[in-house]
């Protein structure tokens, strides 16, 4: 029989995990299908108690469900909790389970890109909001060298660090000072939504004093190359856009629901492709 599964969140037609998911189904020849719901908040209960009344395999969660949706499942993976946020939800014979699958997503997806450990790595984390949370803890616990929290808010990086320093070396700047010492840092990730579509002239910090070799990388993938990227790109900098961090969470939810690993590269073609990027 075929498995449903999909992805809730408002808006949602422009989701692209659809062509990922499917791309996997498609290779590995499972017969599956996977699908996008708009759910309003209004709605978010009965959705989820649709999941479990027909049977639906699993779900991805999005905008602006990934906290709310907590409430209405039967059990909360640790790392869920501790982020406050589930993107991806089990169906265990009509129990439900809730998983976050964003910030692992990130670390594999830069440990990849980078080629080597992040041990030695001192990295700036721009922003404190949920995207940053599951970011930041997760490379906390990881374990890097030091790890820097900034944001317009300060208060709210201050939270965020204090949070990860349970796990690593992590503090807060403001981002003026962020600006002024970002030599400091080996590794730069943007988690606002500065420089998103349709504000391609913004961004996040200025790059001015950013050291050769540091590395700078986007949770933002429209567009594809953000000005921060390119104005990395334009210093020498490695680059990473956001692509990789939602294939990866993406490879993570699949093998909660399939226990299996995820055909990743096949994965991150779909997306690329349906993005108009170059593979
Ligand atoms: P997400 O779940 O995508 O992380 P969020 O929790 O609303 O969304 O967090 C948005 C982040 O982007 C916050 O760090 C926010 O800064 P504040 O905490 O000061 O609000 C940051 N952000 C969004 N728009 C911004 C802007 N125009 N200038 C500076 N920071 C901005």
């Amino acid at each position: 029989m075929n498995q449903v599964l999909g992805v809730i969140g408002s808006p949602i037609s422009h989701s692209l995990s659809p062509v990922m998911h499917e791309a996997a189904y498609e290779e590995l020849q499972l017969n599956c299908s996977y699908h996008a719901f708009h759910v309003e908040s209004t709605q978010l209960k009965s959705a989820v108690e649709g999941v479990r009344s027909l049977g639906l395999k699993g779900i991805n969660v999005t905008i602006p469900h990934k906290v709310d949706v907590i409430q209405y499942l039967d059990h909360i993976d640790p790392l869920a909790e501790e982020i406050g946020a589930v993107n991806t939800i089990v169906n265990d014979q009509g129990v439900l389970k809730g998983y976050n699958t964003d910030g692992d997503g990130y670390v594999y997806a830069l440990l990849q890109r980078i080629g080597k450990t992040l041990h030695d790595k001192r990295i700036l984390i721009v922003g404190a909001g949920g995207a940053a949370k599951g970011v930041a803890l997760c490379l906390s616990k990881y374990g890097v060298k030091k790890m820097t929290i900034t944001n317009r808010t300060s208060s709210k990086a201050e939270d965020l660090a204090v949070i990860c320093s349970r796990y690593s070396d992590t503090d807060y700047l403001s981002l003026e000072m962020a600006q002024a010492e970002l030599a400091e840092f080996d590794i730069i990730i943007n988690t606002t939504s500065i420089g998103m579509a349709p504000n391609f002239d913004q961004m996040p910090l200025s790059l001015e004093n950013l050291r050769k070799g540091a590395f700078v990388s986007d949770l933002i993938y429209n567009p594809y190359k953000t000005k921060l990227l390119i104005e990395a790109e334009n210093k020498g900098s490695g680059i990473m856009n956001g692509v990789d961090m939602f294939v990866h969470q993406g490879a993570l939810a699949f093998k909660k629901w399939f226990n299996k690993e995820a055909p990743v590269q096949i994965m991150k073609n779909s997306v690329i492709k349906h993005l108009g990027g170059s593979i």
